[in-house]
C-alpha cells in the first residue's frame, strides 16, 4: 500500500488513539477530504509540497550533552498555495508548541510509522507563510550520535555529529524531508564553551567565546544535507578555498593526507564547471562514523579510516567532492532515483582520480567496482533491486544503498561515454548540471534529457546503449564496458603463482593498495591458514595501515580460520564503526558456527560505540542481539 495513502487513511479514521504525544490533541473531522492536488512522487515523506512547500528554515538549537538532546526552535518558512494545512516530517520529536507570533496553532502528530516517523499536520490560515515550532529531540534520535569523551581521539571532550541521509533529518529537525524539496537556512547553535560547532553552511561566527555559533546557507538544499557537528576541533587550511577540521590529536595526520584537496577541487571544476558552494572543507570524525564519507555541502564528513598515511584512500574525498555537482547541485528527486546521485558521483570520482593520479588508478578503481557489483548481483539474485530505477515504496530507503546505484550506475555512464566519445559526453554533462542546478531530477527526466540532447543527435548511439535495459532491467547488460588493468593482471598472476607453486611475490614494492586488494581477493577460496601465515610473515598484512587492505585480509582470515589474525580482527571491530567494513565481517562470522559465539561477544562489547545506522544492519545477524 502506498505510504501516503496510509497517512490519508489515518486522517480519515482519526480517533484519539491515533494521536500521540502532543500537548493539545485535537479531533480531526471525519469528513476531512484528501488534498485535492497531485501527490508528490516521494513515498518516504509525509510532505504535501503541492499544498505548501518549505522554502527557508531559521534554526535555533541548544546542544545539551548531558540530556543528549537538541532543544530549541525551528521557524519554517513556506510558500502556501492557499491551503489550510501544512504537513511536515518528524520522528521522535517532542513538540512543545507551534506558534505564529503570539498565537498557538493546532496540530496533530500522527501515529508513528516504522522508519518514516510521524506526520506533523499543522492547521494554518490560507495566507500563513511562516510558523515557529518549539521542540526537542529524543535521546535516541537516529541522526544524532552523542559520543562520550572516552569515545573520541582526544578523550577530553564529548562529541556530537549528525547523519541526515536518507530520511533521518526529521529525527532532529521538523521539516519537509524529501530530496525533491529544497530550502535555504540560517542557524544559531549554542554549545558548551570551548567546543566548536560546524554545519553544512557558511560560518558567520567571529567570536565563539560564549559558545554561540551562527551559520547561513544561501543556496537551497534538500533536508538530507542538513548537518551539524560539535566537538573539540582544530582547523588547518589547505588552499584558499579548502581546509580540514579534526580533533587536535588527528589534525596533523589529516592535513598531510588531504594535501591534494585544492588540486582536486580545481580538477573537478575543469571537468564539470564552477564549484557552486564557496568553501570546501573536510571534517574528520571520530571512528564511530558509520559511513566512509557524507557529502554535506561545504563540509564533507569523513571517517578517520581513510587516514592511511600515504594518501592512498583519498578517492573517498574525491567521491564526496564530486557530490558537490551530482547530488548536491542536481539531486535525485526520490530515493528510487538514488543512482542519479551515486552512479554519477562514482563516475566523477574516477574521472577526478584519473586526471590527478593517472589511467592505471582509474582502471583499478573501475575493476574493483566491477568485482563489487558482481558479488552484489550474485547475492541479490537478479531481483528487481538490481534495476537502476528502484522501487523502495514501503521499505526503508537504506535498502537502496547497494552496489547497484554506485557501480552499475558507473558502468552505465561509462558506456554512454565510450559510445558517444568523451568530448560530447563532457559537454552534455556541463549543460546538464548547469540547466538543472539547484533542482531535483528523476530518472525519467534524465533519460528524456539524455535522448534529446545527446543520443538523438548521434545516430545509432541509443541502439548501442539500450538505456532501458540498464535502467529498468536486472543484472548487468552484456554491453557493459570491459576494463583491463595490467597491474591487476600482474597481481592476479602473483596470486596464482603463490597458490600453485607456493612462491610468494617479490615485486610488491611499489604496489598500490588496490593491487593488494586484488591480490587478496584472488586468493579467496584457494589458500589455507598456513599459507596466510606465510604471506603475513613476509608482508605483515594483519598489521596493514590501509583499512581497505586490512578489511580484505580479515575477511580471508575469517574464511580460513586464520587464528593469528583474530586479535587484529577483534581490534578492528572494536575501533572501527564504518558499516561497509564491520557489517560483512560480522555477517561472515555470524554465519560460521565456529565463530558465531565470538562474534556475538565482540559485538556485545563494541555495540555501544557504534552508530544507529550500523547497529540497525548488524542486529539482524544475531538472534538475541538487542543488547
Ligand atoms: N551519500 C553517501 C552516503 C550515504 C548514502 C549515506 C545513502 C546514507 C544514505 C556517500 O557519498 C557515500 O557514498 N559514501 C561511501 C563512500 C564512497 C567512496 C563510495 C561510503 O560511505 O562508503
Ligand atoms: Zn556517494
Amino acid at each position: 500500500m502506498r505510504l501516503r495513502s496510509l497517512i490519508n487513511l489515518s486522517i480519515l479514521f482519526t480517533a484519539s488513539f491515533l494521536i500521540i504525544s502532543c500537548e493539545k490533541p485535537k479531533e480531526k473531522p471525519m469528513e476531512k477530504p484528501e488534498p485535492k492536488v497531485a501527490k508528490s512522487e516521494d513515498h518516504h515523506s509525509f510532505a504535501q509540497p503541492e499544498q505548501a512547500i518549505m522554502t527557508h528554515l531559521d534554526l535555533e538549537l541548544e546542544v545539551d550533552f548531558e540530556q543528549k538532546q537538541l532543544k530549541g526552535k525551528a521557524k519554517i518558512h513556506f510558500k502556501n498555495n492557499k491551503y489550510d494545512q501544512l504537513f511536515l516530517d518528524t520522528r521522535g520529536l517532542e513538540i512543545e508548541k507551534i506558534t505564529v507570533g503570539d498565537r498557538e496553532l493546532k496540530y496533530t502528530l500522527h501515529n508513528e510509522i516504522e522508519y518514516l516517523g510521524s506526520a506533523l499536520e499543522i492547521e494554518i490560515d490560507t495566507f500563513t507563510e511562516a510558523l515557529n515550532i518549539f521542540y526537542r529531540t529524543s535521546a535516541d534520535a537516529p541522526a544524532l550520535q552523542w559520543l562520550s569523551p572516552q569515545q573520541t581521539a582526544g578523550k577530553s571532550a564529548p562529541f556530537l555529529f549528525t547523519q541526515s541521509q536518507a530520511i533521518l533529518a526529521r529525527t532532529w529537525i521538523p521539516c519537509q524531508d524529501s530530496p525533491g524539496i529544497r530550502f535555504t537556512y540560517n542557524a544559531k547553535i549554542k554549545v558548551p564553551k570551548g567546543l566548536t560547532a560546524l554545519m553544512s553552511a557558511e560560518s558567520l561566527t567571529t567570536d565563539s567565546s560564549d559558545g554561540l555559533f551562527e551559520f547561513k546557507m544561501e543556496q537551497p538544499i534538500p533536508a538530507y544535507l542538513m548537518a551539524l557537528a560539535v566537538g573539540k576541533l582544530s582547523f588547518e587550511a589547505l588552499g584558499s578555498r579548502t581546509g580540514v577540521y579534526a580533533e587536535p590529536a588527528t589534525i596533523h595526520k589529516a592535513k598531510k593526507e588531504f594535501e591534494d584537496l585544492e588540486e582536486m577541487l580545481e580538477t573537478a571544476e575543469k571537468i564539470y564547471g564552477e564549484y557552486a558552494w564557496g568553501r570546501y572543507d573536510v571534517l574528520v570524525l571520530p571512528p564511530s562514523f558509520p559511513f566512509g564519507g557524507m557529502e554535506n555541502p561545504r563540509i564533507t564528513f569523513a571517517t578517520p579510516t581513510i587516514l592511511a598515511g600515504d594518501k592512498s584512500l583519498v578517492s573517498l574525498v574525491a567521491h564526496e567532492l564530486a557530490h558537490s555537482w551530482s547530488g548536491n547541485l542536481v539531486t535525485n528527486a526520490t530515493w528510487n532515483d538514488f543512482w542519479l546521485n551515486e552512479g554519477f558521483t562514482v563516475y566523477f570520482e574516477y574521472r577526478i582520480m584519473e586526471e590527478i593520479y593517472g589511467e592505471d588508478v582509474f582502471k583499478m578503481l573501475a575493476l574493483i567496482s566491477y568485482q563489487d557489483l558482481q558479488s552484489e548481483l550474485e547475492s541479490m539474485n537478479f531481483s528487481e533491486d538490481t534495476h537502476l530505477k528502484l522501487n523502495l515504496t514501503g521499505r526503508d530507503p537504506d535498502e537502496g544503498l547497494t552496489s547497484i546505484a554506485y557501480d552499475k550506475g558507473f558502468f552505465f555512464l561509462k558506456l554512454i561515454e565510450e559510445t558517444v566519445g568523451k568530448k560530447s559526453w563532457d559537454k552534455f554533462l556541463i549543460n546538464y548540471f548547469d540547466e538543472h542546478k539547484f533542482k531535483s531530477v528523476n530518472t525519467e527526466e534524465f533519460l528524456a534529457y539524455l535522448d534529446k540532447n545527446l543520443l538523438d543527435t548521434i545516430p545509432g548511439s541509443k541502439d548501442q546503449i539500450i538505456p532501458e535495459k540498464w535502467v529498468y532491467g536486472p543484472g548487468l547488460p552484456d554491453n557493459c564496458p570491459q576494463i583491463v588493468s595490467e597491474k591487476f593482471e600482474k597481481a592476479e598472476q602473483a596470486a596464482n603463482n603463490f597458490i600453485e607453486n607456493g612462491t610468494a611475490p617479490t615485486n610488491t614494492k611499489g604496489w598500490m593498495y588496490q593491487e593488494w586488494v586484488h591480490f587478496i581477493r584472488s586468493l579467496n577460496g584457494k589458500i589455507d591458514a598456513k599459507q596466510m601465515g606465510q604471506l603475513d610473515a613476509l608482508f605483515g598484512l594483519s598489521n596493514s595501515g590501509n583499512n581497505e587492505v586490512l578489511f580484505e585480509w580479515l575477511m580471508l582470515a575469517v574464511d580460513n580460520h586464520y587464528t593469528t589474525a583474530y586479535g587484529q580482527l577483534e581490534k578492528f571491530l572494536k575501533d572501527v564503526g564504518r558499516r561497509k567494513f564491520i557489517a560483512p565481517l560480522y555477517k561472515k562470522m555470524a554465519d560460521d558456527e565456529n565463530l558465531n559465539k565470538t562474534a556475538e561477544r565482540i559485538y556485545k562489547n563494541a555495540r555501544p560505540n557504534y552508530h544507529y545506522v550500523a547497529t540497525s544492519t548488524i542486529d539482524q545477524y544475531f538472534s538475541n542481539s538487542n543488547q
